[in-house]
């Protein structure tokens, strides 16, 4: 039986130091194609980003000097950088919504309270291992994102600029905090153990806070009763394209003792947007071209047509 190894085919973790214009103007108060809804689902997911993204770089920085590997080490460092500038651009993101009237500052504090609760109780080894359960989910999300661009063609161009360059970093250290994991912890049977305690302890605080939040900002936003909204986030959550339903069909592989983020291997269309950015500069160019490779990709040719294309 093969026990969970660190990955061999580590491409690249690149920190791109990226400032997106967060005002209030590109951040609407239902964002998310003007679904009241799906904006509250991912806002939901959203508010717990800043202070999430701050724990697992903190965890990951806790285990550096018990990393043994080079590449790992020197992929964990860029990992921490790559988080710290995401937390600082959905804080701003997070700031425009209150400034709308959604409070995920309280759903954001409440989860500050409790991120401190386990931090103080649990061992390193456990909150790295927590860590990596809470990354598989995000990049599982990303992965879904990076797949169905076309979902975000109402959205704002700066802000889908920005959740599509978070999305890339995101798909692109998606084995990081699982290495550091597996690294620091040693593996073998005790690391399988702790490493799917971290994933069942993840779930059962994470899907909690998931429902509570939306359910809270729904309410304040006086949407609950919004059964059409509600319907809608219903086909894209378990539908098409089924982001949760692909969620859970990504959560049971995370139990196989082999298992590894990269069995997954979607660096093709991480790449689309990596070789754009590289040639342009430009996250709004490299989100084109992103969309314009899935939809040939879905199609099965390269003359896809593109409304964003066309407008631009
Ligand atoms: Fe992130
Ligand atoms: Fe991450």
């Amino acid at each position: 039986m093969t026990i969970a190894t660190l990955a061999s085919n580590y491409d690249e973790v690149i920190p791109r130091d990226l400032h997106f214009e967060m005002t209030p103007e590109n951040v609407i108060r239902h964002w998310f194609n003007g679904d009241p809804w799906t904006t509250h689902w991912m806002n939901a997911i959203l508010a717990a980003v800043p202070d999430g993204e701050r724990w697992v770089m903190n965890s990951a920085r806790r285990q550096l000097s018990r990393l043994t590997h080079a590449g790992v080490k020197q992929e964990a460092r860029a990992f921490i950088r790559q988080e710290r500038i995401h937390a600082r651009e959905h804080d701003e993101m997070n700031a425009s919504c209150v400034a709308h009237g959604i409070p995920i500052d309280k759903c954001e504090a409440v989860f500050k309270v409790i991120r401190e609760t386990f931090q103080h109780r649990l061992s390193d080894d456990m909150q790295s291992s927590v860590a990596a359960a809470f990354e598989h989910f995000t990049a599982i999300i990303s992965s879904v994102m990076l797949d169905n661009p076309d979902m975000f063609d109402k959205t704002n161009p700066e802000l889908r600029a920005m959740l599509y360059w978070h999305f890339v970093e995101e798909t692109e250290h998606k084995g990081v905090s699982f290495d550091v994991f597996i690294d620091a912890s040693g593996g073998g049977l005790r690391g399988y153990t702790l490493r799917t305690s971290g994933m069942v302890f993840a779930t059962l605080v994470g899907l909690p806070i998931l429902i509570g939040n939306q359910s809270y900002l729904l309410y304040k936003d006086k949407q609950l009763t919004n059964i059409k909204s509600a319907i809608k986030m219903g086909k894209t959550l378990f539908f098409n394209p089924g982001i949760m339903r692909k969620t859970l069909m990504g959560f049971f592989p995370y139990f196989r003792p082999g298992f590894h983020p990269w069995d997954d291997d979607n660096k093709e269309i991480i790449n689309v947007w990596k070789r754009a950015f590289e040639q342009t500069g430009d996250t709004h160019e490299a989100f084109r071209r992103l969309h314009d490779h899935s939809l040939a990709q879905r199609v099965g040719t390269q003359e896809s047509s593109n409304p964003l294309r066309q407008s631009a």
